[in-house]
């Protein structure tokens, strides 16, 4: 196998040298880097790294004293959506709320009405697009969810594109059923019917093409009742779903410490919470995902990171890439709004949007941090950067090559 060695790093950052899958709490703050380093690529893996002389390889690349960091691991996006909702972007400029835009015929409702009338072909070509922005962005890990469909064979041909991604892209994509995004319009009146064809219908079908990894709700006031997201739970699992829910962005309906009693793998938003909702979270093994990119463009609180960390949580950060309350997938940004907005160390915030978010989608046994035998899906960056540099000089472009699956991208 092809060997490439890497060498005139000033360093190497996140190196996990004890196998640990995700950090909690204090742990976030502490990872051993390697400074004057060079890194050994073999394959689409990581073979060695060091310091002092490089080994021979059949390839040698300068970094020109660039800096080594995992690839971003995005661990909530809607990647997958047809169209734009440019529209309600000015309607928000006049002062329009998230919750009266979508009672005026946008929001979920809005994109789930242009998804169906797309063509799968088309669908895949738009979210294709998307993703090799993101991937210009050093984004190597992500989720996707389905949730504009909301019927059975428009969530079905969003899973399909999801996997078709994942397939032809060097990015490693999960993928997350969604079906209990909004009650669609044809079941208004009609809500237990809705969750009736979810169950019996959508989740059969999706497991049958095993499309799905995870469960999500939409647990909110207008949209999915707590005893209804529990129940979903329930099903989810009885398919070997494990839960990743939207709680709390509006709202909080006591739907995180029943999540966190259910085992959920995540729970994402958090940007409304009460002392219980935080007391759940400490210590505890469900991933607390903060999605800074919502709370900056919806103008809501940002998810009290801060304090969850310091509760010994696990913490991880993501985008919520989406077309009503997220547009951006830029998880440099996301890296800089973590340090910024909820006071995140940058070595923090490094952890929460690498280890910790591809923890959030069982992946980081193979990406999420430098160690030898992971997926060499990693960034270097331009000279003189040092670790704070990239959440100071925020919105900078940091990035000279991105690393994927052991291919390299000049950017
Ligand atoms: O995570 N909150 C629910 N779902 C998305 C927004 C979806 C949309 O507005 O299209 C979110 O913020
Ligand atoms: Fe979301």
């Amino acid at each position: 196998m092809k060997q490439t060695c890497i060498h005139h790093l000033s360093q190497i950052l996140h190196i996990e040298d004890q196998g640990r899958l995700k950090l909690r709490g204090t742990e976030m703050q502490h990872f051993p880097l390697s400074e004057h380093a060079w890194l050994l690529v073999e394959g689409s893996r990581i073979k060695d790294f060091g310091t002092g002389t490089p080994p021979q390889a059949d390839e040698q690349v300068d970094a020109k004293g660039g800096m080594l960091l995992p690839c971003w691991a995005d661990s909530h996006s809607h990647l997958v959506y047809a169209g734009s909702r440019e529209d309600e972007f000015t309607l928000k400029l006049r002062g329009y709320s998230y919750q009266q835009i979508a009672r005026q015929g946008g929001g979920i409702i809005n994109s789930a009405l242009k998804l169906r009338q797309t063509e799968e072909e088309t669908l895949y070509q738009q979210a294709a697009a998307r993703l090799n922005e993101l991937i210009t962005l050093g984004t190597g890990v992500l989720e996707i969810k389905s949730g504009y469909g909301l019927d059975t064979e428009s969530e079905l041909k969003m899973l399909r594109v999801a996997r078709r991604l994942d397939q032809d892209f060097p990015v490693a994509i999960r993928t997350s059923f969604l079906g209990a995004h909004a009650i669609p319009p044809e079941f208004k009146n009609e809500r237990d019917a809705y969750l009736k064809r979810i169950k019996t219908e959508m989740l059969p079908a999706i497991a049958a093409e095993k499309l799905a990894d995870y469960l999500d709700v939409f647990c909110e006031e207008g949209y999915f009742t707590l005893q209804e997201t529990l129940d979903l739970m329930e099903a989810g699992a009885q398919y070997a779903l494990p839960a990743k829910l939207h709680l709390n962005q509006f709202t909080s309906l006591g739907g995180v410490p029943a999540a966190v009693a259910r085992k959920a793998r995540s729970v994402d938003h958090l940007e409304v919470m009460e002392p219980a909702d935080i007391e759940a979270l400490a210590h505890s093994d469900t991933i607390a995902t903060a999605l800074p990119g919502c709370s900056h463009y919806l103008g809501i609180p940002y998810t009290p990171a801060r304090e969850l960390i310091d509760r010994e949580a696990v913490v991880a950060v993501a985008t919520d890439f989406n077309p009503g309350s997220a547009p951006s997938g830029n998880m440099n940004l996301m890296l800089a709004l973590a340090c910024t907005k909820m006071r995140l160390t940058p070595e923090e915030a490094y952890t929460a949007c690498t280890l910790n978010g591809a923890a959030a989608v069982d992946l980081s046994a193979d990406y999420g941090s430098i160690e030898r035998g992971k997926v060499a899906s990693f960034l270097i960056t331009k000279p003189g950067r040092r670790p704070a540099s990239l959440p100071y000089h925020w919105g900078h472009p940091h990035l000279a090559q991105v690393w994927l699956q052991g291919q390299a991208r000049q950017v």
